[in-house]
């Protein structure tokens, strides 16, 4: 199991295949386990990599204060630890929040960019109070009591009626976060800036996926950021809610491999056109 000390922070990743280097960025209060059957079924034709976020899940954490940008900072820095020049990157809800963070610290060292059930917005006042409350809540009432409060907004109805087992270990998950470590997030999303100004500046090929039945960030927030984004596909998935890779993991896989399989044979026909140009030069040398 990979570790490895970044930054002065001991962080965890898990990751399946070889290829195109894919990192996939998990929600909030939960961890990359979430990612696992990305990582099955991707894992078989793409090198997929799925880090914790310092503090979440075997990832180490001090409870201080972090950033959006802070992640997207550890991010680059364990890209550099792998030598990973360029990536497809990829983050759900608070993952696509950092993603954006680093597209825009970043921009060139990403390939295409992932963007599921997020939103570029920033929080605004009541959405800020909320965050207050849930940081009060986890440092009073426990992560467990989080989970509690969150489970009906993260998942769909057909996943509550269908597979009740998957909000079930989600929750676990959840209540296995440390407190302080919800309550850093928390702040942290409070404070992120609003992302909307940089969608159109966005020039690599990006997916965004929604989930049918997401009221956090529903369809229509998808809808208007892939609008905004030039060069963009949406994938809305029927039958899911906020955490749309967990309830309908073939759906979501089968739109990010469609995704990734277009990326890579746009990129063999460049590295074609390089050889050939290369040849070409050689002609004249
Ligand atoms: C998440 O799933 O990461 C959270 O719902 C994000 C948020 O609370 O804004």
């Amino acid at each position: 199991m990979p570790h490895k000390t970044i930054r002065g922070t001991r962080f965890f990743w898990e990751e399946e295949g070889t290829g195109l280097p894919v990192v996939l960025l998990h929600p909030f209060p939960l961890n990359q386990s979430v990612w696992a059957e990305q990582r099955k079924a991707l894992g078989q034709h793409y090198r997929i990599i799925t880090p914790d976020f310092r503090g979440f899940g075997k990832s180490e954490g001090n409870g201080n204060f972090f950033s959006m940008d802070t992640l997207a900072e550890d991010v680059y820095a364990l890209l550099n630890e792998l030598e990973l020049d360029h990536v497809i990157l990829g983050g759900l809800s608070m993952g696509g929040y950092v993603t954006l963070a680093f597209y825009r610290r970043h921009p060139t060292r990403v390939r295409g960019l992932i963007l599921a059930n997020t939103r570029p917005q920033a929080d605004d006042t009541a959405g800020r109070f909320k965050r207050e409350a849930m940081t009060k809540m986890a440092e009073l009432e426990g992560s467990g009591a989080v989970g509690t409060e969150m489970l009906p907004k993260l998942f769909g109805n057909a996943t509550f009626r269908l597979n009740p087992h998957v909000p079930i270990a989600s929750w676990r998950k959840i209540d296995s976060t440390s407190p302080k470590t919800i309550a850093a997030a928390a702040r942290s999303m409070a404070s992120r800036p609003d992302s909307t100004s940089l969608l159109p500046k966005i020039t690599c090929p990006v997916l965004v996926v929604a989930g049918e039945e997401d009221s956090l960030t529903p369809p229509e927030i998808a809808k208007k950021m892939a609008d905004d984004i030039p060069n963009s596909t949406l994938v809305v998935i029927p039958d899911a809610g906020h955490l749309s890779n967990l309830e309908q993991p073939n759906q979501f896989n089968q739109a990010v491999k469609e995704f990734l399989d277009k990326l890579e044979g746009s990129r063999e026909i460049n590295l074609l056109e390089d050889d050939f140009f290369d040849d070409g030069e050689d002609l004249f040398n």
